[in-house]
């Protein structure tokens, strides 16, 4: 494993903040839930892997949407479409916080 920094704490102060990133080639998602806990995914949409979000940083509404054929995605990485289940979620990723600092880890090739 591989531990890598993201960003920093103090830029997801609320539910649905995210920060994206390039990591060794994965691209990840990075997302204050709506309990303050700090999730990792993989940035990949289920249904064809993908680019899921293309902004750098930003705040969503409560969801990701798929820009190509909108499945959507909750802060907790679920996917909403109806008939889906969970083997169709977002890719979890080992995310931990140490001085304010956000780290998310990978599994080496
Ligand atoms: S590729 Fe994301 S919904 Fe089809």
């Amino acid at each position: 494993m591989i531990r890598l920094h993201v960003c920093e704490e103090s830029k997801l102060s609320e539910a649905g903040d995210f920060f994206t990133s390039l990591l060794h080639g994965v691209p990840v998602l990075v997302v204050k839930d709506w309990s303050g806990r700090i999730r990792a995914f993989v940035n990949e949409c289920q249904h064809q892997k993908v680019q899921l979000e293309w902004d750098e940083s930003g705040k969503c509404g409560g969801v990701f949407t798929c820009p190509f054929h909108g499945w959507t995605y909750d802060l907790e990485g679920r996917n909403l479409s109806p008939g889906f289940g969970p083997d169709s979620h977002l890719e979890p990723l080992p995310v931990e916080v140490t001085d304010g600092r956000v780290f998310v880890s990978l599994t080496q090739p």
